[in-house]
C-alpha cells in the first residue's frame, strides 16, 4: 500500500514538474558492435562486445559479401548469405532524465528481431518490414550505469523471399524520449473530409495514453504553411483522453505529385499551467481522388492518368540499407521520367521513403504481403501468416495512413488464396481491418485471374479497386468481367535488359524463358547479358512500349505499375547463377537509365527528348537498327557522316522512330524535325581508345539532411575526343585521398559477382558508379579515380 502511494506520488509529481519537455526523437543509428555469429550469451548485460565489428545503422550484413551460388537463398534472393547476426550497443541516461519514458524504435529488421536491455527480454518482432517499438523504461538503469541493448537477428531460414531482402537492423532506430502522459502516434490520424476550391476541412483524431492527472489539459493544434505562416489553431479544453477535432480552413493550396504543397501541423498536450507535455508533428497536404469503372482516375477533380512504377526496396550497392539520400536519387530519377505514383513491391517502404512521397510528389499504392498462408517459398512469411497478419495489418496502416502520398492501400500481391475458396474469407478480413482504421482510401489486391468464377478474391465483393498484373490481351474483358469494379493496370511489362547491350533485332517480341516449360531462358546470350533494345520480355510479359500503348488507350483503366523502376537484387529471370539482380528496371542497379527510359520521357512528360540508340562502334559492314524516342514533333531525320539517311516518324503502335544503317565509322545524327524546321539534335559518334574519365557529381539535388548524405559519382571512359567509350571497359579504382569513405560501387552489369562494397568495379559499357560520403560533411574530400594507365583526382566540395 505504501508502495504503491510512492510510485504514484513520484509519477504525479515527475508529471507536473520538471519534465515538461515535448518528445524528443534522438538519432540512435550510432555506436553499434555487430557479429555474424549465434550465441545465447550475447544477450547478457555483462558480456564484453569489444572484439565485435564497430558499425553505424542501418546495416546489412549480406550485401558486404561476395556473390556465389553456394549461398540458400538461391540467384532469386540474390545469391548473398543469410544467417544469424548480433548487435549490441550501451548507453547512459542523465540521472535528470529518470521520470521520463523511454521507447526504442526500429525501422525494419530482417528478421526475427529479439531484443533484451540490461539482460531482460523485451520481445520477438516477426514481419522483416514493419516497425517495431518496445518500452525500455522499466529497465532502465540512470547515472553511472550503463545500459546495453542486445538484438538478435535471424535470416537463417532460407530460401525465404523472392527477391533479395537483405539481413540486419536495416532501417533507422531511433531512442523516444517522452513525458510518461502522451499523445499516442499510432492512434493519431489526421484527415480531411472536405477538400475543395476555397473550403477544406482538416480532421484530427488522437489519443491519449492516460488520462491527465487532475484530468483535465489542454490539447491545441497549429496549421501552418511552409513559410511558417499561420493557416489555423484551436486549442480544446478537455477532461476525457479521446479527441476528435476539426478545423474549419478557407482556400488551402491542393497537394498534387505535379504540386506537392504541404503544412505542418502539430497537435500538443499542455496542462493546465501551459506546459506543453507532448507534441507531435505531422505533414498534411490536401488532395481529394476518385476511381471511376468507366473513365479510371481522377486527382482534385480533374482526369489523371497513374503513371506508375514498382519499387523493391533495396538500394542497389547499399543494399536493404535505407539511406534517404539514396532513396531520394531513385526517386528524382524516376519524376525526371514523368513517373507520379510508386507500388511499393511487395511489402511496406520505410517510413522515410513517404516522407519522401510526400515532400517530392508520389501518390503511393502501398502494399502489405507479397503471399498469405499458402506460400511461394518455403520459409516466407506464410509460416507466421496465420498467426499475425491482422496485428501486423493493423500496424502498416496505423503506421502510414497520415501521409497525403498514401492514395491505396494493397492487401496483396498474386496471392495464391486467388484460386480457391480460402481467399473470400481472407480478403473479407482484411479489407474490413483496413477500412475500419481508413475508411478513406481504396483498398486493392494485384491479381493474375481475370475470370471472375475463378477468382476468389475478387468474390469476396470487398475490394474496392481491382488491380491486374499482366495479361493485356485480356483488358477488355475485365469491365464486363468484374463489373462495377474500377481498374488498374498494377504491374505490367517485365521485359528484360541490360544497359548498353545491343543485340540484332527481331520481328517480333522475343519471349525469354519461352514458356512456363522452360525456367530458363534456352538460347540466351553467354554473357547473361540481354539486349536493350525493347524487344525482350519474360513470357508473361511483353515490350515496354506495347504494355504502355495497352494501358494508354483504355480510360477505364486508371492507370500502369510498371514492374519495375529501377533493376533490384534478386529475380534474375531469364538466367541462372551468376546473374544475380534483376533485368525488368527502366534504369539499372547503379541508377543508370537503359534507353527505354526515354521512351517513358517522352510519352509522359513535357521535357525535350531526343534519344539515339545504339552506340556508335561497330564493324564495318554491320547492319544496325538505329532507333530514336523523341516527342513534341513529327518527325526525325537521320544522318550518317553528313549524308542524310531519311526522315522516320513514330505511329500509333509504335513509339519510336526507326532506320537500319550499313555501319560506318564516324558521327550519327538524329535531328528533330517540327513543322519542317530541325530543333533538337543529338549526336553519336565512334569512340576510340580509352584515355580519361568524365566524373559527374551527382549530389546537391539529392541532399537531405548533411549527415547521412551520399555522393553518386557516375564515372564515364572518354576517348580523346571526350567520347564515351562502349566496348573497351576498365577496371575503376576508388581510393579515398581525404575525408572520404567509399560505401559501394556498381556498374549495372547483372552478372558482375564482385561485392557491391567493393572500392574497385568495372566500368559497363564504358560506365561506373562510385558511392561515397565525407567523413566530415562541412569540409572538402579528395578521392582518386584510378585505371591501369590513367588516374583523376576528384574533388568534392
Ligand atoms: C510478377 C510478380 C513480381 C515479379 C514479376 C517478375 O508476377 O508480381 O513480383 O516477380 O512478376 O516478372
Amino acid at each position: 500500500m505504501f508502495n504503491k502511494f510512492v510510485s504514484f506520488l513520484v509519477l504525479f509529481v515527475t508529471a507536473l514538474s520538471g519534465i515538461a519537455q515535448p518528445r524528443e526523437a534522438i538519432d540512435f543509428n550510432g555506436g553499434w558492435s555487430f557479429t555474424l555469429a549465434d550465441d545465447l550469451q550475447y544477450r547478457r548485460a555483462e558480456f564484453s562486445a569489444a572484439n565485435w565489428k564497430k558499425i553505424t545503422l542501418p546495416h546489412d550484413w549480406s550485401i558486404g559479401f561476395d556473390f556465389g551460388e553456394e549461398h540458400p537463398a538461391g540467384n532469386a534472393g540474390g545469391s548473398l548469405p543469410g544467417g544469424v547476426g548480433w548487435y549490441r550497443k550501451t548507453f547512459s541516461l542523465a540521472e535528470k532524465d529518470k521520470g521520463n519514458q523511454y521507447t526504442l524504435h526500429f525501422g525494419g529488421v530482417y528478421r526475427y528481431a529479439e531484443v533484451w536491455i540490461n539482460g531482460k527480454y523485451l520481445g520477438k518482432h516477426i514481419n522483416g518490414y514493419l516497425s517495431f517499438e518496445h518500452d525500455l523504461t522499466p529497465h532502465l538503469h540512470y547515472g553511472n550505469e550503463e545500459n546495453v541493448i542486445a538484438v538478435r537477428v535471424d535470416n537463417s531460414l532460407q530460401p525465404n523471399s523472392r527477391w533479395y531482402t537483405g539481413s540486419g537492423i536495416y532501417r533507422d532506430v531511433r531512442l523516444e524520449k517522452r513525458s510518461p502522459i502522451h499523445l499516442l502516434r499510432a492512434e493519431t490520424f489526421i484527415t480531411t473530409p472536405e477538400v475543395s476550391a476555397d473550403k477544406s476541412t482538416l480532421r484530427v483524431q488522437t489519443v491519449l495514453n492516460q488520462t491527465m492527472p487532475g484530468k483535465s489539459g489542454k490539447l491545441h493544434l497549429k496549421l501552418q504553411d511552409k513559410n511558417k505562416k499561420l493557416i489555423a489553431e484551436q486549442t480544446l479544453a478537455f477532461s476525457d483522453s479521446q479527441f476528435d477535432q476539426e478545423l474549419s480552413l478557407g482556400r488551402v493550396a491542393l497537394w498534387s505529385p505535379e504540386s506537392p504543397t504541404l503544412y505542418d501541423l502539430s497537435i500538443s498536450l499542455l496542462d493546465n499551467s501551459d506546459h506543453v507535455r507532448d507534441e507531435l508533428t505531422y505533414q498534411v497536404g490536401f488532395r481529394h481522388f476518385h476511381f471511376d469503372e468507366e473513365k479510371g482516375f481522377s486527382l482534385n477533380g480533374e482526369s489523371y492518368k497513374l503513371l506508375g512504377v514498382c519499387l523493391h526496396h533495396d538500394l542497389g550497392a547499399l543494399g536493404a540499407v535505407f539511406n534517404k539520400s539514396a532513396a531520394k536519387r531513385q526517386l528524382l530519377i524516376m519524376k525526371d521520367m514523368g513517373v507520379n505514383a510508386i507500388r511499393t513491391a511487395h511489402n511496406p517502404p520505410a517510413e522515410e521513403f513517404l516522407d519522401l512521397c510526400d515532400e517530392l510528389g508520389f501518390l503511393v499504392q502501398n502494399e502489405a504481403y507479397d503471399m498469405w498462408a499458402k506460400r511461394k517459398n518455403k520459409f516466407d512469411y506464410h509460416i507466421d501468416f496465420k498467426e499475425h497478419y491482422i496485428d501486423d495489418l493493423v500496424r502498416f496502416v496505423k503506421r502510414d495512413r497520415n501521409h497525403p502520398s498514401v492514395f491505396m492501400w494493397s492487401i496483396g500481391n498474386e496471392i495464391r488464396e486467388q484460386f480457391d475458396d480460402t481467399g473470400i474469407a481472407f480478403t473479407k478480413n482484411m479489407s474490413e481491418v483496413v477500412k475500419k482504421l481508413d475508411p478513406t482510401r481504396p483498398v486493392t489486391a494485384a491479381l493474375t485471374e481475370t475470370n471472375y468464377d475463378k477468382n476468389f478474391i475478387a468474390q469476396a465483393q470487398a475490394l474496392d479497386v481491382l488491380g491486374f498484373n499482366y495479361k493485356y490481351f485480356d483488358y477488355d474483358k475485365l469491365p464486363t468481367e468484374f463489373k462495377g469494379v474500377p481498374l488498374i493496370a498494377s504491374e505490367t511489362t517485365s521485359a528484360l535488359q541490360t544497359r548498353g547491350v545491343y543485340d540484332p533485332l527481331q520481328d517480333t517480341i522475343q519471349l525469354w524463358p519461352a514458356s512456363s516449360k522452360d525456367k530458363f531462358v534456352t538460347n540466351g546470350n553467354t554473357d547473361f547479358t540481354v539486349s536493350a533494345y525493347d524487344n525482350v520480355a519474360a513470357y508473361w510479359g511483353t515490350s515496354h512500349e506495347r504494355a504502355w500503348l495497352e494501358v494508354k488507350k483504355r480510360d477505364f483503366l486508371g492507370g500502369i505499375f510498371v514492374w519495375t523502376g529501377f533493376d533490384y537484387l534478386g529475380e534474375p529471370v531469364p538466367y541462372p547463377y551468376p546473374a544475380r539482380s534483376s533485368y525488368y528496371g527502366i534504369v539499372d542497379l547503379a541508377g543508370l537509365p537503359k534507353d527505354v527510359y526515354y521512351m517513358y520521357q517522352s510519352e509522359w512528360t513535357d521535357t525535350e527528348v531526343l534519344h539515339l540508340l545504339p552506340h556508335w562502334n561497330w564493324k564495318e559492314g554491320d547492319l544496325v537498327d538505329v532507333w530514336c524516342y523523341f516527342n513534341n514533333a513529327n518527325e526525325v531525320e537521320l544522318f550518317l557522316n553528313g549524308r542524310s539517311l531519311g526522315r522516320q516518324s513514330k505511329t500509333d503502335d509504335q513509339l519510336h522512330a526507326a532506320w537500319k544503317v550499313p555501319f560506318e565509322a564516324g558521327e550519327l545524327k538524329a535531328v528533330k524535325i517540327k513543322d519542317g524546321k530541325g530543333v533538337q539534335e543529338v549526336v553519336k559518334k565512334t569512340a576510340g581508345k580509352p584515355v580519361d574519365v568524365i566524373v559527374d557529381i551527382a549530389h546537391d539535388r539529392y541532399a537531405v539532411d548533411g549527415t547521412t548524405d551520399l555522393y553518386f559519382l557516375t564515372v564515364s571512359l572518354v576517348d580523346e575526343h571526350g567520347t564515351v567509350v562502349p566496348d573497351n571497359d576498365m577496371e575503376l579504382s576508388f581510393i579515398p585521398q581525404e575525408n572520404i569513405v567509399v560505401i559501394g560501387t556498381d556498374n549495372g552489369y547483372q552478372a558482375d559477382l564482385n561485392s557491391l562494397r567493393s572500392p574497385k568495379r568495372n566500368t559497363y559499357k564504358g560506365l561506373g558508379v562510385g558511392i561515397i560520403k565525407k567523413e566530415n560533411i562541412s569540409n572538402v574530400g579528395k578521392i582518386l579515380i584510378k585505371t591501369d594507365t590513367f588516374e583523376k583526382e576528384v574533388t568534392i566540395k
